[in-house]
């Protein structure tokens, strides 16, 4: 029942109308100055008593326009109705805190992480005074070296042990991607609880797909640099939900009570419209945001998404492995509207362990 649920919801069903203690009254009303008439009373009539002098709307008389209801909007309207929110203690309060401006909602990166960001792309400086700088953080070093000789960098190579060899072997692009995600790891609070190792298979996740996404690239005709980077992030929205229920648990002082199917679908619906919020704050570009705000390939704006679709692949390829699953390419395929030829994936996949069917 809950993914029937879930599917329609993730259909693009024409929005509900919600009814807003705050919304604006039609335009076309009129309003009579008669006194009789109680304020808010929607029986009131709109004809004038007798002789009584009619007043129009004017401009003062209108409140401010509220702001259209963006897609997370209309999703969280739809949540609302989810039938697991009646046994979720905390289902409303999670919802109202991921309603509204997303500045609000989407943390800023910390200074130091912007200062680190801004040093990738300062063409004045030189490879070794790059990694100068980058080495007072270990954190980012250990991030570095590990990317360096993981298997999309480093299969057959020697092991690199120093930060200047890595950055030579992962590019500025790589190191770039590396410290944004370091960069988020840290400004993105803990939810608590059980939802802590949902947060952390979600960051295994995203440090998995993205190598793959990587070796895939070219078949997408797509920056390698580029996809690596989007699918490191690319469910970035999740841990968006996580930093909101970490919000919530430091508002109630305990753990955050939710249902687990209320959870996932919560998680499966806003994570792609959130991640494209997030991305965006953080000036990480519109195609970036493009790519991670559709890569289940769900939606199409009906221009080509290859980012969205080689980052797809790469995450459902992990799930895949993971799972010891086989990918059913050609349903992928078909479903995503791919045109990729299916042949060419062959090796990749099986030199990333990922069992398929084609
Ligand atoms: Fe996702
Ligand atoms: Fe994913």
């Amino acid at each position: 029942m809950a993914l029937g649920w879930l599917s329609r919801l993730l259909k693009q069903e024409p929005p509900l109308v919600v009814a807003s203690p705050s919304a604006t009254p039609p335009a076309s009303v009129e309003r009579s100055s008669s006194a009789e008439s109680a304020p808010g009373d929607a029986n009131a009539p709109q004809q004038a008593e007798s002789g009584a002098p009619v007043r129009f709307l004017d401009a003062n008389d209108m409140a401010p326009a509220a702001p259209p209801a963006t897609p997370v909007d209309l999703l969280i309207a739809r949540l609302r109705e989810h039938p697991d929110v009646a046994t979720s203690p905390d289902a409303v309060a999670i919802l109202d805190l991921l309603s509204g401006d997303p500045d609000t909602i989407i943390r800023q990166l910390p200074a130091a992480a912007r200062a680190s960001l801004s040093l990738c792309d300062d063409a004045s400086l030189s490879r070794w005074q790059f990694a100068e700088k980058l080495s007072s953080d270990p954190a980012l070093v250990q991030a570095v070296l590990r990317t360096a000789n993981s298997a999309a960098f480093g299969v057959g190579k020697e092991p690199v042990i120093g930060i200047e060899p890595a950055l030579d072997r992962i590019g500025i692009g790589g190191a770039r991607a590396i410290i944004f995600a370091n960069a988020v790891d840290g400004a993105l609070s803990r939810p608590g609880g059980e939802f802590n190792s949902m947060a952390s298979d979600v960051w295994n996740h995203m440090v998995r797909s993205a190598p793959i996404a990587r070796a895939l690239a070219p078949l997408f005709d797509t920056d390698p640099d580029e996809a690596f980077s989007i699918a490191l992030l690319h469910d970035v929205g999740k841990l968006v939900i996580f930093d909101r229920i970490s919000v919530l648990r430091a508002n109630k002082r305990r753990d955050v009570q939710l249902r687990p199917g209320f959870v996932r679908d919560l998680l499966n619906a806003l994570h792609e419209p959130l991640g494209a919020s997030a991305l965006q704050a953080w000036g990480m570009g519109p195609r970036s945001a493009r790519a991670i705000g559709a890569h289940h390939c769900r939606t199409s704006d009906g221009e080509p998404n290859p980012l969205a679709e080689v980052v797809f692949v790469a995450e459902l390829s992990d799930h895949a492995a993971r799972r010891n699953v086989p990918l059913d390419l050609q349903r992928v395929w078909f479903d995503a509207h791919i045109t990729v030829d299916l042949p060419r994936m062959v090796p990749i996949l099986h030199s990333f362990s990922v069992p398929f069917v084609y």
